[in-house]
C-alpha cells in the first residue's frame, strides 16, 4: 500500500513515462516499449486516480474519453482565420507561383518547405501554457465547431506539450485528422456487418468520426493527425515554417515524416514527382503537395488574397482514375422510390481503395455518355463523392455490349414506373418492398426514431421473413417472433424489442422527421414539431397553414399535405399511435415538475441512461442540465469513472448525488 504522499508522486511518475511513450510511438515512430507494458502503466494509474480522485487532472492521460455528449457542437471562434489554399495542377502553374513570389519581395531565389497534402479534416489545437484547453474544426475559417473532447480521443493529441525549447505560453497549432486507409477498410467493414451504411471514403470517414456527438464514439473510431502550421505563438520564437515543424515536433506534435526543404522551387517540382510515385504506398490518402515559402517574414511581406495566403500553394496530382469494367447494370429502388441506375464494376483499386460499383445518376447519363453493360470504361474517385463512371473507352468495344434502359416495371415489386424530371420513380409506395426497406431503415436511424439494433441487415431480415409488412408491424413484434430468426438469439431479441419500446417516447420532431415525408429533414421536422405542437394539428394543416411559416415553402408544404392526404399514411399512424407511439412535443406546457429549477451537471458513465435521456428526464421534470460544474448548480450526478468536474464539484462542496438517487429523485428506481 502506498501512502497518500507516495500515490501522488507515483501518479505523476506514471504520467511522465506515458507521455513518453505517447512521444516515442506517435511522434517519433520508434516505441522502446511492448503494447502490453503500456497498457501495465495506464491500468496502475487508472487504479491508483481511482483511489485518490482529488489527483486526477484534466491533462491526465486516462482523461481522453471523458467528455459528455453534446447536443450540438458550441461554436469557436478561431485564434486566427483558418484560410485555404489556392490550387495549381502544372508545372507552369507552379514557376508562375514562384515568380510572383520573388518578384513580391524583390529577391532572386527562394527557398521553400514541401510537405504532402494530406487528405483530411482541419482542426485548430490550442494549448496554454502547454496543456490541451480547446480544438475546433475549420468551419467557415473563422468559426468553427468546438471538437475539444472528441480531439483528446485521439491518441497522437497530445493533452500536454514536451518540453523543447521552452514550452509557449500560447500555441494554437493546425493539423489535418485522418485516418488511415486499412482502418478505413476495417471500419467500413464494421459498419457493413452491423447493418449500417459504410462511408464513402477515408475522408469523409475521418471528418464523421471526429464530428460524432458523443466522444465515447470518437474514441472507438482509429484516427489520427498530422501537424503542419503555427497559426498563433506567443513565448517562443520562430523564422522559419522548417524551424515551426522542427519545433512542434520537439514539443511531441506528430510532423510528417515526408517533408523537405527545397532550396529552390525546382526541388519542389521534383518534390511533387517523388510525391505522386510514393503515394499508392502510403498508409493515408495525400492529394498534392502544399509549397510554403519557408521564411515567416516573407508570410507577412506576401499577405493574404481573398481567403488564401499568397506565400503558399497546393500542387494537387491528376484525379485518380482507373480502368475497369461493367459487368452489369442494375437498379437501386430508394426510399422514396426514385431508381437509380448503378454501374456494377469488375473490382478495380483505385489508390488504395477497391471501388465495384459506381452511380449512374440517371437515364440521361447514360445516354449522353452511352454507357453499355460490357463497356471498358475509366472509373474516378474524386474527393468526396461516390465512385464514377468518367469514361467510356468506345475504342475498347468488342459489339457484345448490351444497352440498357431504365425497366418500366420496379425490379423490385413490379409496379409501373413513372418519370419525373430526369427521374424514374416507382409507384408502389410502401407496398414495395425495396421502399419499405428503406422506409424502416430511415424510420430506426440516428436522427430519425434511433432504434438500436435496426440496422440494415436485420431490417432486410423482418421485411423478407414477412414478420414486418408495413411500419406500423414493429410495434407487434415480440421477442419469440425474433427468436425464430437465424441472427437473434435470446440478449439481441430482448435489446431490439426494448430499442422498439424505447422509440414510443421519441419527441414528436423526430416522428416526423422518421415518416420521411420528401423534402422534410431533420431541421424542418423541427420547424414543424415547434409550431404545431402535436401530431394531429400537423396532419390537419393547409399549404397556406404551412406557408405561412416562415421556413416552409411551397413545394414543402405541398409534399407534407399529400403525404397526409394518403389514407395509407393516415391509417399506420393511426395504427402506430394505438400501439403506444406518442410523439409528443418535450417540455409541454410546463408541468408542475418535480425539480422545477433545479440545475443539474452530469459526470461520468449511468448505467441506466445515456446522457442524453438523462438531461431530457431532467427537462421534463422542470429542470435544467447544465454542461459545467459552478455555484448554480443544484446536483450533481456521478457515474462511473467521472471526470473533472468531479473534483470541482467536490471543491466548491455542492450536493453530488450518485445513480440511485438520481433515479429516486426522477421517480424511476
Ligand atoms: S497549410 C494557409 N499544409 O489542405 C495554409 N494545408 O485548402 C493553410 N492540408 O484546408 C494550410 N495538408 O486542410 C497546409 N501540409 C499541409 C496540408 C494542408 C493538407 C489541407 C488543409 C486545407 C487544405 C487546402
Amino acid at each position: 500500500m502506498l501512502s497518500k504522499e507516495e500515490a501522488k508522486k507515483r501518479i505523476e511518475e506514471l504520467r511522465k513515462l506515458i507521455r513518453h511513450h505517447d512521444y516515442l510511438y506517435y511522434v517519433l515512430n520508434k516505441p522502446e516499449i511492448s503494447d502490453a507494458e503500456y497498457d501495465k502503466l495506464m491500468l496502475e494509474l487508472k487504479e491508483l486516480e481511482e483511489k485518490y480522485p482529488e489527483f486526477i487532472t484534466p491533462d491526465s492521460p486516462t482523461q481522453r474519453v471523458g467528455g459528455f455528449p453534446a447536443e450540438e457542437f458550441k461554436t469557436v471562434t478561431h485564434t486566427k482565420p483558418m484560410l485555404s489554399l489556392d490550387s495549381a495542377f502544372t508545372e507552369e502553374d507552379i514557376r508562375r507561383f514562384d515568380e510572383r513570389v520573388k518578384r513580391e519581395l524583390g529577391v532572386e531565389s527562394v527557398e521553400y518547405v514541401a510537405e504532402p497534402k494530406l487528405d483530411g479534416l482541419s482542426v485548430e489545437l490550442v494549448y496554454e501554457n502547454g496543456v490541451f484547453v480547446r480544438g475546433s474544426t475549420r468551419g467557415d475559417g473563422v468559426n468553427g465547431e468546438d471538437v475539444t473532447e472528441n480531439l483528446k480521443t485521439i491518441r497522437a493529441v497530445p493533452l500536454r506539450l514536451r518540453e523543447g525549447r521552452g514550452v509557449p505560453s500560447l500555441l494554437a497549432v493546425r493539423g489535418e485528422v485522418i485516418m488511415h486507409i486499412d482502418d478505413f477498410e476495417e471500419l467500413n467493414k464494421q459498419l457493413i456487418e452491423r447493418g449500417e451504411e459504410p462511408l464513402a471514403n477515408p475522408r469523409n470517414a475521418a471528418a464523421g468520426s471526429l464530428r460524432r456527438l458523443d466522444p465515447r464514439e470518437t474514441a472507438e473510431r482509429p484516427l489520427d493527425i498530422f501537424f503542419y502550421e503555427i497559426l498563433n505563438i506567443e513565448g517562443v520564437e520562430v523564422d522559419t515554417q522548417w524551424d515551426a515543424l522542427n519545433l512542434l515536433r520537439e514539443w511531441g506534435l506528430k510532423v510528417n515524416r515526408l517533408i523537405e526543404k527545397c532550396s529552390s522551387i525546382d526541388d519542389a517540382i521534383r518534390y511533387h514527382g517523388k510525391m505522386a510515385e510514393k503515394r499508392e504506398k502510403l498508409s493515408y490518402e495525400i492529394d498534392g503537395v502544399v509549397i510554403k515559402v519557408d521564411r515567416l517574414e516573407y508570410h507577412e511581406k506576401l499577405g493574404i488574397k481573398a481567403r488564401s495566403p499568397r506565400w503558399a500553394i497546393a500542387y494537387k496530382f491528376p484525379p485518380r482514375e482507373e480502368e475497369t469494367e461493367i459487368v452489369d447494370i442494375v437498379v437501386q429502388v430508394g426510399r422514396t422510390g426514385a431508381l437509380t441506375p448503378v454501374a456494377l464494376l469488375k473490382p478495380v483499386d483505385v489508390t488504395g481503395v477497391t471501388v465495384s460499383r459506381a452511380t449512374l445518376h440517371n437515364q440521361d447519363f447514360i445516354d449522353q455518355m452511352d454507357v453499355r453493360i460490357g463497356d471498358k470504361v475509366k472509373v474516378a474517385r474524386a474527393g468526396d463523392v461516390i465512385p464514377e463512371v468518367v469514361k467510356v473507352l468506345k475504342e475498347k468495344r468488342t459489339g457484345k455490349e448490351k444497352k440498357f434502359h431504365i425497366p418500366s416495371r420496379c425490379p423490385v415489386c413490379g409496379s409501373k414506373v413513372v418519370k419525373e424530371g430526369a427521374f424514374y420513380r416507382c409507384t408502389g409506395g410502401l407496398a414495395c418492398i425495396a421502399q419499405l426497406k428503406r422506409s424502416i431503415a430511415h424510420y430506426a436511424s440516428k436522427g430519425a426514431m434511433d432504434i438500436e439494433g435496426l440496422g440494415r441487415k436485420n431490417v432486410d431480415l423482418l421485411v423478407d421473413s414477412g414478420l414486418v409488412r408495413r411500419l406500423s408491424d414493429l410495434y407487434t413484434l415480440k421477442k419469440e417472433d425474433l427468436l425464430s430468426l437465424p441472427r437473434f438469439a435470446e440478449k439481441s431479441a430482448e435489446n431490439l424489442i426494448e430499442g422498439i419500446e424505447k422509440s414510443k417516447n421519441q419527441n414528436l420532431a423526430r416522428f416526423i422527421y422518421a415518416l420521411g415525408i420528401p423534402n422534410v429533414g431533420e431541421h424542418m421536422a423541427r420547424v414543424l414539431a415547434e409550431h404545431f405542437k402535436s401530431l394531429d394539428n400537423l396532419m390537419k394543416a393547409s399549404v397556406e397553414d404551412l406557408t405561412s411559416i416562415h421556413e416552409v415553402g411551397p413545394e414543402t408544404a405541398e409534399s407534407i399535405v399529400s403525404f397526409f392526404r394518403e389514407k395509407t399514411n393516415r391509417d399506420e399512424i393511426e395504427r402506430m399511435k394505438k400501439l403506444g407511439v406518442r410523439a409528443t412535443v418535450e417540455r409541454v406546457e410546463k408541468k408542475k415538475g418535480l425539480l422545477d429549477g433545479k440545475v443539474f451537471v452530469f459526470t461520468g458513465a449511468l448505467k441506466s441512461f445515456s446522457r442524453e435521456e438523462a438531461k431530457s428526464l431532467v427537462e421534463e421534470l422542470g429542470g435544467r442540465a447544465a454542461s459545467s460544474v459552478s455555484r448554480n448548480v443544484d446536483f450533481v450526478v456521478v457515474g462511473e469513472n467521472p471526470g473533472s468536474k468531479y473534483d470541482k464539484a467536490k471543491k466548491l462542496g455542492l450536493k453530488i448525488i450518485d445513480e440511485e438517487e438520481f433515479k429516486k429523485m426522477v421517480g424511476r428506481s
